[in-house]
């Protein structure tokens, strides 16, 4: 399902701004929400900790769930959506729509402190604001530089720094299996957490010359994150693959690699094609791995069952498969993350040397300020490995 709303004109739908201090929050919040479904398209919604931008930091969480656009919908949602995009492009392109958005949006802002509305919406409008900059900044294609930076302390009792850059591509308004030219609020909140804790994660055992595999990489920020810290440390010639079945995603992630490691016969990061419904484990991949890691992978009934078994063919003895599952309750969505406990809990679980692929540990983790779009509601953390 991807953006299918019908945006209204913003000389149609926002309150006068003389009026405005008689307009209750749900109101204001409701015209918001038009803006940012019209100004701001799937492709801008997600905010990383560090954002390029001072404006982007003051994003609040989505204010109404908005759709994660996902590859799940059938041919008459296609051509329906679609034809709304099309309807919400033109009047994207109205640029005495746009100059009247942003006129109500900078005198929203401009009253904020004498209206007491809730602190976030003026966020929001200054979000939405924001945006308008970003959309002439960045040309044409519309596609999106972040740059990530997460203290660290791998092999060091001081804080260091991991600075990731990242090209976030736009979504093509047709294909709407490329989820994956998006950094998702998953891969920011476990890179981060693999910087902060890594011996959680096992990274101060890893031994030289490991191999580590993200599946469904997308952007490859986990991935690059770990080479990063790699390089920090000991491990100088670990592999990382970062594999995922998109092509138009590899080709993204090939890019991403070349600008965090210009030099490509150096680069620890590889990205290879890799498809959890029929894996084939060319090398390096035919090596057991040292660890295996996904971020938000799963979000069809069919994900959990083809994870586990591919990372059961991946997965070396005494080592873990790090799963981080976007939660999300509303919509197709609703009742997906459950299917990983469901999975695991089968009897045709991977085995190997008499012990079976299963989850160790779960952490439910909150949804974070900032990161995330606003269907996101919290994140489940999953410690896999094998168990007699
Ligand atoms: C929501 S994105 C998450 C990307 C990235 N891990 C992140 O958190 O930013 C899901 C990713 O899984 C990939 N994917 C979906 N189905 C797949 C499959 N059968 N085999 C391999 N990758 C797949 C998509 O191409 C996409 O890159």
């Amino acid at each position: 399902m991807s953006i299918s709303i019908r945006c209204i004109p913003p000389t149609s739908c926002l309150p006068p701004v003389r009026s405005i201090r008689g307009a209750t929050d749900e109101q204001i919040r409701n015209a918001l929400c038009n803006l940012r479904q019209l100004y701001c398209p799937l492709r801008r919604l997600s905010v990383s900790l560090h954002s390029r931008k001072d404006a982007k930091a003051v994003i609040s969480q989505v204010l109404q769930p908005t759709d994660s656009g996902y590859a799940s919908q059938d041919d008459d949602e296609d051509d329906e959506t679609s034809e709304v995009e099309d309807t919400n492009a033109t009047l994207r392109a109205d640029t005495f729509e746009r100059d009247f958005a942003v006129r109500w949006l900078t005198a929203l802002i401009a009253r904020a402190e004498e209206l007491s509305f809730d602190p976030d919406l003026v966020d929001e409008a200054a979000f939405i604001l924001a945006s308008f900059s970003d959309i002439e900044d960045e040309g044409p294609d519309q596609a999106l530089t972040r740059d990530f930076c997460f203290p660290s302390l791998f092999h060091s009792s001081a804080s260091t720094k991991i600075e990731v850059r990242l090209n976030d591509a736009p979504l093509s308004t047709t294909d709407h299996t490329d989820v994956g030219l998006q950094s998702w609020g998953a891969s920011i909140i476990l890179s981060d957490m693999m910087c902060a804790s890594p011996g959680r994660f096992g990274l101060e055992k890893l031994d030289p010359g490991c191999t580590i595999v993200e599946l469904g990489a997308g952007t490859g920020l986990v991935s690059l994150t770990l080479a990063k810290m790699l390089q920090q440390s000991y491990i100088t010639d670990a592999t990382l693959v970062a594999t995922d079945y998109h092509p138009a995603v590899l080709q993204n992630l090939d890019r991403n690699i070349r600008t965090n490691f210009p030099s490509n016969d150096t680069a620890p990061v590889k990205a290879m094609m890799l498809d959890w419904s029929a894996p084939v484990l060319a090398p390096p991949l035919d090596k057991p791995a040292s660890m295996v890691v996904a971020a938000d992978v799963i979000y069809a009934p069919e994900h959990a069952t083809w994870l586990r078994d591919c990372a059961g063919l991946l997965l070396g003895g005494d080592c873990h498969f790090w799963l981080i599952v976007t939660v999300r309750t509303v919509g197709k969505f609703e009742g997906i993350a459950d299917t990983v406990e469901t999975a695991f809990s089968a009897a045709d679980c991977p085995k190997k040397n008499g012990k079976t692929l299963q989850i160790l540990e779960k952490e439910v983790l909150e949804k974070r300020k900032g990161i995330g779009r606003g269907d996101e509601t919290a994140y489940n953390l999953y410690k896999i490995g094998w168990r007699e």
